[in-house]
């Protein structure tokens, strides 16, 4: 032992900076600063504002609309929930007849409630998630979640005073995060909501965003509807850049945030640029991967959607899946779970590597050069082309 701590202190001596610690760990020591009181607490901080995962129960089902729903989620040991910004999102892990799965929702509750977390659910067709926290989820029904994540929230040091939101069906719900804060905390933030439904009975939270725009001066509430009844009298059509440069004074200087689903934020983002938004004042908040992966430029047109391709787990066994399915989903499906969060290419918890075969990557992918180069794959966007091997 005493030649293994000699061998130790040898090694530590010659690391660059040990000794100039040392010293001012002992000066430090000196003024009465004991490091030894602060081991663990930092640790303990992080893990209370930030962990890794939340116990929730349901204490509440709001009906929303006849497509929507709202779980009120408190957590399952009466405690305060973590902090969250307006526009974050947990990711909510369910168990679906034996298959382990999870999918991003962000908080629609104000952030200074920290009683609960309120997820506001729209059913979507096909779904799978969806319909089973809508039809099968009841009050003190038990979930795991991540804390809150995600960078989809105003930052005021960034993003200025003037902000657009363009939201699309259950997009709403960061939006009206955003909108109770605001409420809330009396910011003087002037916030634009432009707000996309089919149908008139598809409005979420309608009641509440006429009153808060009837209190604020600050929230200007622009309610747009694609399929009206013969007698809407409301805005009517698609937030085309026509009729986002009619609803805005100017748009100079505002900082726009999309929320809806896939094919919603591509068309906003395409009608932004045309109005030569520039990039830096575009916010989008991705919903899931691309819903029709072969329609992503650099999609190998020879290959046919449905094809199936066989996928072997390095120490584990094979599986079938069609091409056009994201490789975490099928992973899932088939028993072999991985970390995820934001399942659509943004925070890289999902990364497998790929030893064989090959996968395409669409854009949203946000894959580092690296990543690329050594076979690592954002498994929620990628869909295996032919058979491969992984590594989880
Ligand atoms: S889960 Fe976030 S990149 Fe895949």
């Amino acid at each position: 032992m005493p030649e293994q701590t000699t061998e130790k202190q040898a090694f530590l001596n010659q690391l660059h900076g040990y000794q100039e610690g040392i010293k001012h760990k002992q000066e430090l020591e000196s003024c009465g600063s004991d490091f030894a009181d602060h081991r663990g607490k930092v640790a303990n901080t992080i893990a209370t504002l930030h962990p890794k995962r939340l116990d929730l129960t349901v204490a509440e089902i709001i009906d929303d609309t006849a497509s929507t729903k709202t779980l009120r989620l408190v957590s399952s040991d009466d405690r305060q929930l973590p902090p969250f910004q307006a526009g974050q999102y947990i990711n909510l892990f369910v168990n679906i007849d034996g298959v382990e799965t999870a999918r991003p929702y962000a908080i629609s509750s104000a952030p200074l409630t920290r009683t609960h977390y309120d997820l506001t659910i729209k059913r979507v067709t096909p779904g799978y998630v969806t319909h089973f926290l809508l039809d099968r989820v009841k009050v003190g029904d038990r979930f795991q979640s991540t804390g809150p994540m995600g960078t989809f929230y105003h930052n005021p040091l960034f993003h200025g005073e003037d902000l657009v939101f363009l939201a699309g069906g259950s997009g709403i719900a960061p939006a009206i995060s955003m909108i109770r804060e605001i409420a809330d905390r009396q910011h003087p933030y002037r916030f634009h909501l432009i707000y996309a439904s089919s149908y008139e009975n598809d409005i979420i939270f309608d009641q509440e965003l006429k009153q808060l725009s009837e209190q604020l001066p600050n929230l200007i509430l622009d309610k747009v509807i694609s399929r009206p009844t013969k007698h809407y009298e409301g805005l009517t059509g698609h937030l085309s850049a026509e009729f986002i440069q009619q609803r805005l004074e100017t748009i100079e200087n505002k900082m726009f945030y999309i929320c809806g689903p896939t094919p919603f934020n591509e068309y906003c983002a395409q009608q932004l640029s045309t109005l030569a938004v520039k990039p830096r004042h575009v916010r989008i908040e991705a919903n899931g991967p691309p819903k029709h992966p072969e329609q992503q430029p650099g999609w190998p047109q020879q290959i046919i959607p449905t094809q199936e391709i066989t996928v072997t787990v390095q120490g584990g066994g094979s599986f079938k899946t069609p091409v056009n399915e994201p490789l975490l989903n099928a992973l899932e499906r088939n028993g072999y779970g991985t970390e995820n969060a934001c399942r659509s290419g943004e925070c890289s918890l999902c990364r497998v590597k790929i030893t064989k075969g090959k996968v395409f990557n669409p854009s949203e992918a946000h894959l580092r050069t690296t990543d690329q180069q050594y076979g690592w794959c954002h498994s929620c966007v990628a869909f295996p082309l032919e058979d491969i091997e992984i590594q989880l």
